[in-house]
């Protein structure tokens, strides 16, 4: 719900405080920003180049993740996100997509209101609909995030571009951030067969530097498992990502012709969890 997430919430503009009214989020300085039939709003500052996810990618992330094989994977974020154990928490993610981890982390924290915020359109309409306590916000993380300083508990970034500067701003200080990366080895069948576009080995080490100087990691946990998938959900598994602006649908449905139904895939990525650091605990 929107109006439970407007105490998070901050005018791109202004920074004011948002109010709700005919059908518009204003704030006290008279920048107003309707919302959608749809029930999403866009708090972008101005026009953003970046239009992220298309509607063809989300509608195959949906597909691909009601079938259940990231299931460990949402598991392994929701245990991540309850261990924090702070009181009245609220939860933002960055690159929500289609809000199935918001979801389940607001279902996971019974108390917790929540915002998704995502740069695609067709991510924001299916994320307000995520959850009943989910906010659905259209902006970009590479900006200035539309979200009050020291307000959120969790914040989550899922497979999804992170701005640690920002998370830092926004998170309280008993908060924490929770990172899901993909290792090398994630749908590494998939990836040599297709030429998908490929993780970088050194993803975990990079994003362990970009954190460094506003986070300490205080806990890192492997999930690895095997996925038998039918040759629909491989290709909305790749569908999902950015391979999807590579291969045609004709050298996709052929490259997937030659490989055995159910098709075995590894899921592997790192769940990790940092803790804000402030200058008068910076050490080392
Ligand atoms: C790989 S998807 C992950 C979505 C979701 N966390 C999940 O795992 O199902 C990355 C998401 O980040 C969004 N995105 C990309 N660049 C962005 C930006 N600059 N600001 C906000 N969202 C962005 C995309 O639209 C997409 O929905
Ligand atoms: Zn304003």
């Amino acid at each position: 719900m929107l109006a439970d997430a407007l105490p998070l919430l901050a005018c791109p503009h202004c920074g004011g405080h948002l109010d709700e009214a005919d059908g518009a989020l204003l704030c006290g300085s008279g920048h107003s920003f309707d919302i959608a039939r749809q029930g999403y709003v866009s708090l972008l500052a101005g026009a953003s180049k970046i239009t992220g996810d298309s509607a063809e990618m989300i509608a195959a992330r949906a597909e691909f993740l009601d079938a259940g094989h990231f299931d460990g994977l949402r598991a392994a974020v929701a245990d991540a996100s309850v261990a924090a154990g702070v009181d009245a928490p609220a939860v933002l993610e960055v690159g929500a997509g289609t809000g199935h981890y918001l979801a389940t982390v607001l279902d996971a924290l019974p108390d917790a209101v929540g915002v998704g915020v995502d740069v695609s359109k067709p991510a924001a309409r299916r994320l307000a609909r995520s959850h009943p306590r989910a906010a659905a916000i259209v902006a970009d993380v590479w900006t200035q995030l539309p979200v009050r300083d020291g307000s959120v508990s969790h914040a989550l970034s899922i497979f999804a571009p992170r701005n640690a500067g920002e998370l830092h701003r926004v998170l309280r200080s008993d908060g924490e951030l929770v990172v899901l990366t993909p290792t090398d080895r994630h749908l590494r069948e998939l990836v040599s067969h297709l030429s998908m576009v490929r993780v970088d080995e050194n993803k975990t080490e990079r994003l362990g530097a970009a954190l460094a100087g506003h986070f300490d990691r205080i806990d890192r946990v492997a999930v690895e498992y095997p996925m038998a998938l039918s040759h629909a959900e491989a290709r909305h598994l790749v569908g999902m990502g950015p391979s999807a602006r590579h291969l045609g649908p004709r050298a996709l449905a052929d490259a997937l012709a030659e490989l055995p139904e159910p098709v075995t895939v590894t899921a592997s990525v790192t769940v990790s969890r940092y803790r804000p650091r402030y200058s008068s605990t910076a050490a080392s």
